[in-house]
């Protein structure tokens, strides 16, 4: 289990007395990491097909129960600390990370469980607002920790709806379980083919032979944007709505492109949920293509699907932007780069790459400097090692 490598485990243990002080009680430390979507996009609260797999970079909490009904919330990226009593942790704190840690709470005391105050220091090394998960992360550690104090021994999914529900009611987000799912099952080396609907799902070995995954950040400011988000889940909404009827479909997940071109008729007065819902239709049939060509070492197929999938969200989703189109136009036009696109929910944040393993420091060399040049922004790159979901990090192995 890794943690955070800005900071050694020994140093947040004096970063935690630092800003709480001692106390009897024990101290535990959890890790989660963030999550890569490598194609699958926006599927996921239409009951779809997502491909995540989990990175090597993500949030440790270091955490102690105090048992006087007292709550403290402290970071190494960001200096606001609160301390809030047992009222206090229902309602939402500002409009920062706190909520995430409170939203989990607010869905533990919802299940009656009884909470008596922790102090909890996160520290996080998944850049913020990059579409690579940081808050599903904070989400799923904070739930993780709480079910091993408090002995709630729910199961693994439990806590993954729990964090979803504290996203959707406690911060507003209506995201889908693609990401605290990812977050919570990743497996090292491997990433999840996911039925949305089902729930079932898949560890699928990333054999890469050769290649390597590469996220880029465009680094632009991302305004997102709960809102723009929201609205595609209500125009996929409207879709459904629309389709149901006719075709007697429950979500639109299942929607197969060649019925939504007999059921254009329906959307006249529709234009826009009729785009929204052959994104959906024609992801869904990629992700179904992609998944077995990467099984069957096809990579040029996956990296053709990726494409494709940046298009369409591009083109028909409308959550690319400026920066990502121009990122991955670029990524595109280095030698023996399969695939491109834009990963998580878009508006800024980050590119997924497929290329040649022995290209990544001549891609970086190239992109970098031609990004800047067409945008004026400085974008970074992370070779990804995908890594393992949430768990314990023990004092011996984590430091
Ligand atoms: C965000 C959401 C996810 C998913 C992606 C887009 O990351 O939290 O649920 O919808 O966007 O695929």
């Amino acid at each position: 289990m890794s943690h955070s490598d800005e900071y050694s485990l020994e140093s947040l243990h004096d970063r935690f007395i630092q800003k709480f002080g001692r106390a009897e009680q024990q101290t535990s430390v959890f890790f989660a990491p963030g999550r890569v979507n490598l194609i699958g996009e926006y599927t996921d609260f239409t009951g779809g097909l997502v491909f995540p797999c989990g990175v090597d970079r993500g949030t440790t909490l270091l955490i102690r129960p105090t048992y006087n009904n007292q709550y403290r919330f402290a970071s190494t990226n960001f200096d606001l600390m609160a301390q809030l009593d047992q009222e206090e942790i229902s309602r939402t704190y500002g409009d920062n990370w706190i909520n995430y840690p409170l939203g989990i709470l607010d869905q533990f005391s919802r299940r009656g469980i009884e909470l008596t105050g922790f102090d909890c220091l996160y520290s996080g090394n998944i850049p913020n607002g990059a579409g690579l998960s940081s808050s599903a992360s904070i989400e799923v550690v904070t739930a993780y920790a709480l079910n091993s104090l408090l002995r709630t021994e729910l199961p693994l999914l439990d806590l993954v709806r729990i964090a979803q529900k504290a996203e959707n009611d406690f911060v507003g987000m209506q995201c889908g379980i693609m990401d605290q799912f990812a977050v919570a099952f990743a497996k090292a080396d491997h990433a999840i083919m996911l039925d949305c609907h089902s729930l079932e799902h898949q560890q699928v070995p990333l054999q890469l032979d050769g290649y390597a995954i590469v996220v880029t950040n465009t680094n632009q400011r991302r305004e997102l944007n709960e809102s723009a988000y929201n609205d595609r889940v209500r125009e996929c909404q409207r879709a459904l709505e629309l389709l149901v009827p006719d075709t007697g479909i429950s979500h639109l997940g299942e929607l197969e492109p060649e019925q939504l071109d007999s059921h254009e008729f329906l959307f006249v007065n529709d234009a826009i949920p009729l785009q929204r819902a052959r994104h959906i239709a024609e992801e869904n049939k990629r992700v179904r293509a992609a998944v077995p060509a990467l099984v069957a070492g096809d990579l040029q197929q996956f990296g053709r699907m990726m494409n494709e999938s940046h298009d369409s969200l591009r083109d028909l989703f409308e959550v690319s932007s400026e920066p990502l189109n121009q990122l991955v136009r670029l990524a595109r036009e280095q030698p023996g780069v399969l695939g491109s696109r834009l990963t998580g929910a878009g508006f800024g944040g980050c590119t997924v790459s497929l290329l040649p393993a022995d290209q990544v420091e001549s891609f970086i060399k190239h992109v970098g400097p031609a990004y800047t040049k067409a945008t004026g922004l400085t974008a970074d790159f992370y070779p990804i090692a995908p890594g393992n979901g949430v768990g314990p990090v023990d004092r011996e192995n984590g430091a």
